[in-house]
């Protein structure tokens, strides 16, 4: 399974890109809002630190302000990809687009029948929402799994974004259930490099050999 990061902060992107183990980004107009800068800047600034996919929001309701929003986020860089609500009218920008050879994303999907529409009108990606499903005790899960059972039963290309994770489980989770990509927030990456024996490790580790050979190396 492929990783995201699912923030516009630079320096949190900085520093998960760092490690090596980052393969793209997504944002939203919540995430672009609370960092206070301007749309464009924060998205050309992270196409120049991550070479992957990197997704831009629409904020019209309507297919063709939707369609007029993608075409001007797909001119930014080649490795954008126009991020599109679950509606009637989104469904039409994507098709629009996908004829266009621009790649969306389609993004607050909360069942495998919408995963199926979206696919179907020529998404590159689709985003479950597993975080919100189960803030709702609904299984965010299942639906990643059903969502993959389809799209290899029809051997559709769209991939699965799994989104709105909030915790280390619901990431490993995703990648068990297939999810080809999971979107992971700067906090459950830091939660899921941790454990508690690791630190103990290192922590008993470096006692014994300050016990044999003194401080320095
Ligand atoms: C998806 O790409 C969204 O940006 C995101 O995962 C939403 O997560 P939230 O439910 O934490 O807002």
């Amino acid at each position: 399974m492929k990783l995201f990061i699912d923030t516009a902060n630079v320096e949190h992107i900085r520093d998960i890109a760092s490690l090596g183990i980052l393969d793209g980004v997504t944002t939203n107009p919540t995430l672009i809002a609370k960092e206070g800068r301007d749309f464009k800047t924060v998205l050309n600034e992270i196409t120049s630190l991550v070479d992957g996919p990197i997704s831009g929001e629409v904020i019209s309701d309507d297919a063709q302000g939707m369609i007029k929003e993608g075409r001007d986020i797909a001119k930014m860089h080649p490795n954008m990809v126009v991020k599109i609500p679950m509606t009637k009218e989104g469904l039409k920008a994507v098709s629009t687009l996908a004829n266009e050879n621009i790649k969306t994303n389609v993004t607050l999907v909360f069942s495998a029948n919408q995963a199926l529409f979206a696919a179907r009108a020529g998404a590159t990606y689709v985003s479950p929402f597993v975080g919100r499903l189960e803030d709702t005790l609904h299984d965010g899960i299942e639906v990643i799994r059903d969502i993959r059972d389809i799209l290899d039963l029809y051997e559709l290309d769209t991939q699965i974004i799994s989104a709105s994770i909030r915790t280390p489980q619901q990431l490993f989770r995703s990648a068990q259930a297939g999810a080809h990509i999971a979107t992971v927030p700067y906090a459950v990456f830091e939660k899921a490099f941790k454990h508690p024996l690791t630190d103990k490790g290192i922590d008993a580790f470096k006692a014994d050999w300050e016990e044999a050979f003194g401080k320095s190396k």
